[in-house]
């Protein structure tokens, strides 16, 4: 981690009187800084520039009282004169003076180093040079070098002394913002913070108390409203939770009850088409017997009406077989009788069933069989009502001039038999698909609907079907036609059925 990422860390983890202190501190040094920089600097060269106007006027008098000793060539009082001014200048800032000839020659010299040499230039050191001249005639010249380094470290102190001065008013003012920024911000932002952890505790009767009306009271009263909303929210949801809470007790009492009633009808189906399959026998073996001629001759006419009413008693065995059968599967005690099946036998036998009925509707009954298909363990009668029940759905959806299609072949990837029962009948919407399956499920209305049965021929046919850990499925288009699929795993090699595990 860098020390930048640090300091912001420990800067962040600050309470807020100590991050205001910060901030005001160090914004405060930098402006001192800056300030003393530039001060410095100004004080510097208002200093020296006084330096030079000062020296060059010590410079100037030294010139009016030495031209009449250089004029008469006293250099005993002209050297009075330059030692007199180094001796005067108490600062001992005059370094160096010198009276010069025309031509550059050093005529006397006073200098507070011992040596003739004149003091190196510097950025420490000013030189001021003044003719000696009279009406225009020029006699020579004097120099003169003023040291500058008390003059820099006068400034140095001085600045020295503000800075000293600067951190005090620096401490002072932090102490002060500190102590202002805790009574003003700190305390009630805590305050605040406290009041606020009450609400989140769920003390929504909390009321923070407002003090002020800056940010602070508004951030209050925002808090005290917030928890208000939150109060009424919650007893909202209070009222909700309880309703959906009954709501839920009476849909499970509903259930249960439509458990029992189901349970109840269940065992009413199962009871009544027992009842029936035995007088419906009966019925059934004398009007064959009668029909024989077992028990005298019937005339035509009585065979007639007893050929309705062999009809009739056909329709409602079915209707009693499939109720059997659907409350069989629904207990789930549908006992599949294993053996090793050609599908092609029972789907001939369906086909060759359905060809009488099919040439009366004008309708094409197609079979198209592959060579060789795989045998399965299955339940030859319960298959064959599987496709029974779809071969005369099929037809039944199907108006005159269209065709219905058994399709059988063999899918090796998924080592399963493939029927497919096609129509190009009046179709299934697609919402209906679903439901299909259901027990008692019919598309049509009761009232128009001109197709026989009670819907439960395709639940009892899934049933059967996944009884041979099989599937059905189905696709549709409304107006084109309905494919019903039903996929059956084939036998292995060695003649255990891959749906044996399913088999009872
Ligand atoms: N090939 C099809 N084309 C259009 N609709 C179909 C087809 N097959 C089934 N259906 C719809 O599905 C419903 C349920 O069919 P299902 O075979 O379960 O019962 P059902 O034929 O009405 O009576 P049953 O119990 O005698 O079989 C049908 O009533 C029909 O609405
Ligand atoms: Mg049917």
């Amino acid at each position: 981690m860098t020390i930048f990422r640090r300091l912001r860390n420990y800067f962040n983890n600050l309470g807020l009187g100590k991050k205001v202190v910060i901030i005001l501190s160090v914004t405060t040094a930098l402006a001192g800084i800056l300030l003393s920089g530039l001060g410095t600097e100004r004080l510097n060269s208002l200093l020296v520039d006084q330096k030079i106007n000062s020296s060059t006027e010590i410079a100037n008098t030294l010139a009016a009282t030495a031209l009449p000793d250089l004029l008469t060539n006293d250099f005993v009082d002209l050297q009075d004169s330059t030692d007199g001014v180094v001796a005067r200048d108490d600062r001992q800032e005059i370094v160096y003076v010198g009276v010069y000839d025309t031509a550059g020659k050093l005529l006397v010299h006073s200098s507070r180093q011992a040596g003739k040499q004149t003091p190196a230039e510097s950025a420490d050191m000013i030189k001021t040079s003044v003719p000696l001249s009279i009406n225009g005639r020029n006699f020579g010249r004097v120099d003169m070098y003023v040291s500058l380094s008390r003059i820099k470290s006068n400034v140095l102190a001085v600045v020295l002394s503000l800075a000293g001065l600067l951190l005090l008013v620096i401490v002072a003012s932090a102490a002060a913002t500190a102590f202002v920024a805790m009574r003003m911000i700190v305390k009630p932002v805590r305050n605040l913070a406290a009041s606020a952890k009450q609400i989140s505790e769920g003390n929504l009767d909390f009321k923070i108390p407002v003090k002020s009306e800056d940010e602070l009271g508004e951030l209050s009263q925002d808090f005290n409203h917030m928890a208000q909303i939150l109060k009424e929210r919650q007893s909202e949801l209070r009222v909700a939770y309880e309703k959906l809470e009954r709501n839920y007790k009476a849909i499970r009492e509903a259930y249960k009850e439509l458990r029992e009633l189901d349970h109840m009808k269940s065992g009413f189906i199962a009871v009544v088409s027992h009842e029936l399959k035995t007088p419906l026998s009966l019925i059934k073996g004398y009007i064959e017997t009668i029909l024989a001629g077992n028990l005298g001759k019937a005339n035509a006419r009585q065979r007639e009406k007893l050929a309705l009413v062999m009809n009739s008693v056909d329709r409602l065995s079915d209707i009693v077989d499939k109720s059997l059968d659907f409350s069989i599967i629904e207990r789930g005690s549908l006992v599949i009788e294993q053996q090793n099946l050609a599908l092609s036998k029972v789907l001939d036998a369906v086909v060759d069933e359905f060809a009488l009925e099919a040439s009366e509707r004008e309708l094409d009954l197609e079979k198209d069989i592959s060579d060789g298909l795989p045998h399965l363990a299955g339940d030859e009668i319960r298959l064959h009502q599987v496709f029974h029940n779809l071969v005369a759905n099929a037809i039944d959806f199907t108006s005159a001039g269209g065709t219905v299609r058994v399709h059988a072949y063999f899918d090796a990837e998924h080592r399963q038999d493939i029927v497919e029962i096609s129509d190009t009948g009046s179709g299934i919407p697609k919402k209906e698909l679903r439901y299909l399956f259901t027990p008692f499920y019919q598309v049509e209305s009761p009232t128009t609907r001109k197709h026989p049965g009670m819907g439960l021929g395709l639940a009892v046919a899934k049933g059967i079907v996944e009884g041979h850990g099989g599937t059905i499925t189905v696709s549709s288009r409304v107006g084109k036609g309905s494919i019903f699929s039903i996929a059956l795993p084939v036998l292995d090699g060695d003649g255990a059925g891959a749906a044996a595990d399913n088999i009872k």
